[in-house]
Formats: structure tokens, sequence, C-alpha cells
């Protein structure tokens, strides 16, 4: 039931008297096309924290933490239980909230009638086709996107065997068998490769990379690339890796997205500026890719994080904002004027960017080698030297 306040809220945006604003509406000024969380039945049967949830000013987008799983979806053989993910669904069309769809295929949270089940490659592969078949069809014209396969690879940019029924079973092929059957029951959503581990270049990245050339090799469709993004404050680094990473994915034609940012930082000793600043980064380098479509955290408090022993999210346990919350719609920029047409408010130092007539904002990327975005930080923030590699407004 909404509070008066947020009636009165949403009806003064709704006529124009109050200015959009939040994550997700600084993320669309940004040219996004979204912000958003996931999200659980857990969240939601917790008022306080779904109305925050509720926001579309703050989240446009949701994905499900468990509810769209396998074990969640079919827990038995040929039998589908929605009732949970379409709870989800619903709320997230009635604030008019886009849906990641997480996930079709993936070694984890795998009903034991499937790992147990000594099927044979025949078989099995009918049970994955017949699920997505079922579960897709379901959701067919609701989800933006779906996370078609998730982690299929090892830390080397192999493909994962051991402890995948996946994998060991049907071997690499399940992956565009998979890709080809969510195709054919939703043509429309976009269709993802989901990975951690895969945010920065590197062997994981580069077997990511070979995944989606394989998939296409099959003649299977994939549109997008998902790094999930589970980060450690102070080890997040900088945003050129992330700009070069996302553009190696942006070059095999696919989107890409930050699906389950979070940033932990201890619960005994939580370091929330240098967590904010993190987020900023990640925020930053997502901007700078045209093919970074959105960014999604891995829920929105520390409250519910799956996390323990952490404090990784954007409001805390007592459901109130936290340093990063700024630090992230600073790092989007103006929640109307596209920072590209904004004034130069101060000077910049120690940079190798080139775009001319814009300010970067607080927390953001303002110089570096091989950086080419706005050297100029917005008032009162100045372009301080971190390495070669990164400057920061700060
Ligand atoms: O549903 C059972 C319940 O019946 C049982 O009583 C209870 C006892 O522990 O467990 C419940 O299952 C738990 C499930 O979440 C649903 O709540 C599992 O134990 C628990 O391990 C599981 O954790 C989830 C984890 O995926 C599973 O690997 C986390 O909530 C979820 O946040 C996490 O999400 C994953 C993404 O899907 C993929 N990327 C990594 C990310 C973080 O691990």
């Amino acid at each position: 039931m909404a509070t008066l306040k947020e009636i009165l809220f949403t009806s003064l945006t709704a006529a124009g008297l109050v200015a959009a604003d939040g994550l997700n509406a600084r993320a669309v000024a940004a040219g996004k096309k979204y912000f958003g969380t996931e999200i659980s039945t857990i969240v939601m049967a917790d008022s306080s924290a779904n109305a925050i949830a509720k926001n579309s000013q703050d989240f446009g987008q949701y994905t499900c933490e468990n509810e769209m799983k396998f074990d969640a979806l079919e827990p038995s053989r040929g039998t589908f239980s929605y009732t949970s993910a379409d709870k989800i669904v619903a709320q997230a069309q009635a604030n008019g909230q886009i849906m990641r769809c997480h996930n079709l295929v993936w070694h984890s949270q795998v009903p034991s009638w499937v790992t147990n089940g000594k099927f044979d490659n025949a078989t099995l592969i009918s049970i994955m086709k017949n699920h997505i078949a079922n579960v897709v069809g379901h959701y067919k014209g609701k989800c933006y996107a779906w996370d078609v396969v998730n982690e299929a690879l090892n830390e080397d940019g192999s493909y994962r065997t051991s402890g995948s029924i996946w994998g060991s079973t049907i071997g690499p092929a399940f992956i565009p068998i998979a890709f080809a059957a969510a195709a054919a029951a939703d043509p429309t959503a976009k269709l993802y490769y989901n990975d951690y581990n895969c945010d920065k270049p590197g062997s994981k990245a580069t077997g990511a990379q070979n995944l989606i050339k394989m998939v296409k090799q099959y003649g299977a469709p994939i549109h997008g690339f998902g790094m999930q993004g589970h980060m450690t404050a102070g080890q997040v680094g900088s945003a050129s890796q992330y700009v070069t990473n996302m553009r190696a994915f942006a070059n095999l034609g696919v989107e890409v997205a930050f699906t389950e940012l979070d940033i932990s930082t201890p619960s005994s000793s939580p370091n929330f500026a240098q967590q904010a600043t993190d987020y900023a980064t990640i925020v930053s380098a997502c901007k700078q890719v045209s093919a970074c479509v959105g960014i999604t955290t891995w829920g929105f408090t520390d409250k519910y994080t799956w996390i323990s022993n952490s404090y990784p999210l954007i409001w805390d346990t007592s459901l109130q904002k936290k340093a990063a919350y700024n630090a992230i719609l600073n790092a989007w920029g103006s929640s109307s004027t596209p920072t590209s047409l904004a004034a130069p408010t101060s000077t910049s130092q120690a940079s190798s960017g080139n775009a001319t007539g814009c300010t970067a904002a607080h927390y953001a990327q303002c110089g570096g080698q091989g950086y080419s975005g706005c050297t100029v930080c917005e008032s009162p923030y100045t372009c301080k030297y971190s390495n070669d590699w990164y400057s920061q407004c700060l």
C-alpha cells in the first residue's frame, strides 16, 4: 500500500512539479536503458525495503534473486511453479520497471531430479529444451533480457565440466542449443551469456569472447554479455580496464551490462568512502561505452545481501542511503542536462582525454592513458591524478 508521501510525490512528478531524479533517472539521462536491482519475494515482504525497490526513479529494472532459477521453476519433472517469480514480474510491470530474467541453464540450483537422474545426453538435452520452452514461453514479451547460460566457464576460460550436469553430460554444445531454444520461445528477448570474474581483460574474459563466437558459429543468436561484477572495495581498479573489456565484447556485436554488481566491504571495519569511489568507477566505465546498456546491483540494501559479514550495497541495514548513493548519482551526471552539453566549471589536470565542452561528475574518471572522455570536473571538484591510467574528480 503506497504511503501518502509516495502518492503525493508520484502525483507531483507526473504533473511535472517535482523533478524526477534517482539512480535510474540519471542512468536514463546519460543514455542508458536502466539502473536496476536484484529483488526477492523476501525483500518484497519487508514493506519498508519494498518501498525503495518500487521507486522507479532509482530502479528501472529488476532481476529475481532465486525465483526464476531451475530448482524454483521446475521442482519436479514437467511441473512448473511460477507463483513467486510472477509476483516479482507483476510488481515490475505495475511500476513501469523492466525485467532481466535470470537464469535458464546454470550448474547451481539445479533440482536433484536433474542432477541425480542419470540421464543420457539426448534425454538431458530434451529436459533442458523443455524447461527453456516452458519458462521463456511463460514470460514471453515480459523479459527485456534472459541470462540463457550462466557461469559455464572455468577461471582459465575453458568450459566447465566438473560440477556441471550440463557440461559433463552434454559438453559445451549445451550452450548453443540453449540459446537456440530460448530464441525460438521468445524471439524478442535479448539473450545473454552471464558470468563472474570477466569484468576486466584476462583469460576468463577471453574465454567468454570465445564462447560468444562459438554460439554464433553454431548459428544460434546471442545478443549480450553480462558481467556479474561481484567486487571488493579497494580492489576495483580503474574505469579504463572495464572500458577496454567492454569494448572487446562490443566488437563481437553484443551489448554488455553489469548484471550483479556489489562491492564488498567488511561489516567489521567498513570503508564506505572507498566503496562509493568504486561504485562511481563502474558507473563511469559503463557511461563511456555505448554498448553498456545498464547496471544492475545484486540487491540494494545490506539488510538482505547474500554475502556474509559484508556491507556491499547502496542502502545500509537500516535502509538509509550510504555514500555510494550520491557517488552513483554524480557519476551518471545531471538528471536533466546531457553532460556533453553542460558548461565546464573547473579545470582539469593530468589527463589524456579529449572530449570538449563537457564536465565529469564527482568521482568520475577525468583522465588517464587511453581515456577519451570529459577532462573537466563539475564544481567544486578537481581532476586528481591517481596513476598514469586514471585520474578522478575528487
Ligand atoms: O530454497 C531453500 C530452502 O528450501 C531451504 O530451506 C534453505 C536452507 O538453507 O535454502 C534455500 O535455498 C537457498 C537459496 O539461496 C534460496 O534462498 C540456498 O541455500 C542458498 O545457497 C541460495 O543462495 C543463492 C545463491 O545464488 C545460490 O548459489 C543466493 O541467494 C543468490 O543471491 C545467489 O545469486 C547468485 C546468482 O544467481 C549468480 N551469480 C552469483 C550470485 C551470488 O552467488
